[in-house]
């Protein structure tokens, strides 16, 4: 029997969400999966609404993911709002809520890992060593336990992505792996589940981020081609604003490869701390 929350309804195991799917492919529904660490808000809810024109019923995931933390990152204070993500999916029309427990993902003796090499090791990779292997082998046993015909990640984890719709390439997974632009503010900070970390002070002066992508592209327009020279602007206008800068990297939008010319297509990708938030957003420079 699956649970009901604030409306939706929320399977906690593996076999129910098998049971489930069964029913709706033997229905001939096409089925969409949008895996979440939860405290879901606009920015997740625009790749529900993606979904929906992928697919006939759209599973959300709820799990935070001990895997993909380090030992000194914020998984204990990660936001756990279940009910309220349980109504905003209702809300949403979202058929099944996918809410395992951590000991139902990774039980004793657990010890099976995927890893997506190059692609996984600079830009979040260097400070995050351990972080991917969590983030594909959870969306991994995601992919496997839901076998749908979609699945759907934000392009606000660019580095995320790219390394899911490699995994999904490399280990002949069914399902497609699809991307969906940055959901932002009306007043362009990316949306992130980490933004209720910043004050309303450092939330101001976290629009240094968005301001230098725009800049860097708006630079491109005018014919700066130089990677360095951009990136040096970009990391200069987020530390005046009092973040500390992560990394800046302009980087080529499949293989994540450092390029030092904008001549074909690139892609900024930054990560800044803002307070106790460490923020990531992107842009395509010459798309
Ligand atoms: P989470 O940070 O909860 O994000 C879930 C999905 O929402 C990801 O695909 C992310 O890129 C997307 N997303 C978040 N903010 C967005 C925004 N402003 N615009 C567009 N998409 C946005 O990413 C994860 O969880 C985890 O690593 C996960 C893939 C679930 C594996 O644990």
């Amino acid at each position: 029997m699956l649970e009901t929350i604030a409306g939706a309804q929320v399977a906690r195991t593996p076999a129910q969400v098998r049971a489930w799917t069964e029913k709706m492919r033997v229905a001939g529904k096409r089925i969409a999966l949008v895996p979440t660490m939860g405290a879901l808000h606009a920015g997740h809810m625009t790749l529900v609404a993606a979904a929906r024109h992928h697919a006939d019923v759209v599973i959300v995931t709820v799990f935070v993911n001990p895997l993909q933390f380090g030992p000194k990152e914020d998984f204990a204070a990660y936001p756990r709002p279940f009910d309220k993500d349980c109504a905003l999916c209702a809300q949403a029309g979202v058929e099944l809520i996918y809410a395992p427990t951590p000991q139902t993902m990774y039980p004793p003796g657990f010890q099976s890992h995927v890893e997506v090499e190059a692609l996984t090791q600079g830009l979040c990779g260097a400070a995050r060593p351990t972080h991917f292997r969590g983030v594909t082998t959870v969306v991994l046993k995601l992919l496997n336990i839901a076998m749908a015909d979609v699945a759907l990640f934000g392009e606000k984890d660019y580095q995320q992505l790219q390394a899911l719709k490699r995994m999904a390439l490399d280990l002949d997974h069914p399902t497609q792996v699809l991307g969906v632009a940055i959901a932002r503010e009306p007043d362009g900070l990316a949306m992130s589940s980490r933004n209720v970390y910043l004050t309303a002070a450092e939330r101001q002066a976290a629009l240094a981020i968005v301001r230098s992508l725009r800049a860097a592209q708006a630079a491109v327009r005018a014919g700066e081609r130089d990677a360095a020279q951009l990136a040096a602007a970009m990391a200069a206008a987020m530390t005046a604003a009092g973040g500390r800068v992560d990394y800046v990297a302009i980087v080529d939008p499949q293989s994540l490869q450092p390029v030092a010319t904008v001549a074909q297509p690139a892609r900024a990708i930054v990560a800044t701390w803002f307070g106790r938030a460490r923020l990531l957003d992107n842009a395509d420079l010459l798309p």
